[in-house]
């Protein structure tokens, strides 16, 4: 067999965790789309769906959501806290600090994993008892696919086998990259926001594909494809957006003429001013 070549790039993402999944009882206090998708991946990558519960305000809505994945669905946050091991803060922002002081008894001793875009590492531990365990995030939906980007503060409150923990768990739902706080929310309007801009070109793309004849289904599948591995392509082989560009558009080409189109169109600078609009 022909040695492999020095220069293999690694095939796990760049800021990938190894995806070796912990036991744990996992606890999400909030039960929307994000929660959701968590627990999709979890489950996705292996954790039973009875070591996951979860609380909501809507019991319907909260029940049919546990059921897909066989998870328990527990009347208040209370039940969730003293079932859980790790406990996934994902309800707004605005209620998170709020709801962890009503249970902040019952999590002592848990590890507190915020997903609430905004709130501080400092805000957990106000309302948290001394010595709480507790890590700030930021995942994209994609996490549900397994294929998601985990933005963690690098400053946190876990010891090292929770820290240890925790990665297990979000690593393998996604990439996971240690951020100072002061960078969290540049790196979650890349991450997180960007996947509805991603889902507004290929929408656009395959637009214009149905415009020229292919059927709908045929059209997004192909658009769908083309974001995949462009995206897998450059984060495997380490080449820079910019050569890659280059390396499609052959001179005097057609590509060529679509990039002058896009520059024509102010796509760089409507990317960059929609990251400038999130961002304030
Ligand atoms: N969506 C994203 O792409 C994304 C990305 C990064 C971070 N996040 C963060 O994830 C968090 C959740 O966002 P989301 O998009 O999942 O919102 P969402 O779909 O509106 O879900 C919020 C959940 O919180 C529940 N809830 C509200 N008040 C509650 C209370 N007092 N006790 C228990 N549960 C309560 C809601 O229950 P009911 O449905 O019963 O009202 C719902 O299940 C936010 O903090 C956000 O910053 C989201």
């Amino acid at each position: 067999m022909p040695e492999a070549p020095s220069n293999v790039p690694p095939q796990t993402p760049r800021g990938a965790s190894p995806r070796t999944l912990p036991r744990a009882r996992v606890g999400f206090l909030g039960f929307g789309s994000m929660a959701r998708a968590i627990a999709r991946g979890l489950a996705r990558a292996g954790v039973p769906g009875g070591d996951m519960r979860a609380c909501a305000r809507d019991w319907a809505r909260l029940s049919a959501g546990t059921a897909e994945l066989g998870a328990v669905a527990c009347r208040d946050a209370r039940e969730v806290a003293q079932g859980s091991d790790v406990v996934f803060v994902a309800v707004k922002p605005d209620v998170a600090t709020r709801l962890c002081a009503s249970v902040a008894d019952a999590l002592a001793g848990r590890v507190v994993v915020s997903v609430a875009w905004g709130v501080t590492l400092d805000d957990y531990l106000a309302v948290l008892p001394d010595g709480a365990a507790c890590v700030t995030t930021i995942p994209n939906l994609a996490v549900g696919v397994c294929e998601g980007a985990w933005l963690v503060d690098e400053r946190d409150t876990l010891s090292t086998e929770q820290r240890a923990l925790v990665d297990g768990l979000l690593g393998a739902t996604g990439s996971v990259t240690r951020l100072p706080a002061r960078l969290m929310d540049a790196g979650g309007t890349i991450a997180s926001c960007a996947p509805a801009w991603a889902a507004m070109f290929v929408e656009a793309l395959a637009d214009a594909g149905v415009k020229h004849g292919l059927p709908r289904a045929q059209a997004n599948l192909l658009a769908e494809r083309m974001v995949c591995g462009t995206g897998r392509m450059l984060e495997q082989t380490g080449q820079s957006p910019a050569a890659l560009k280059d390396a499609v558009c052959s001179p005097g080409g057609a590509t060529i003429r679509g990039v002058a189109q896009l520059e024509r169109g102010g796509m760089r600078a409507a990317v960059i001013d929609a990251v400038d609009a999130v961002l304030g």
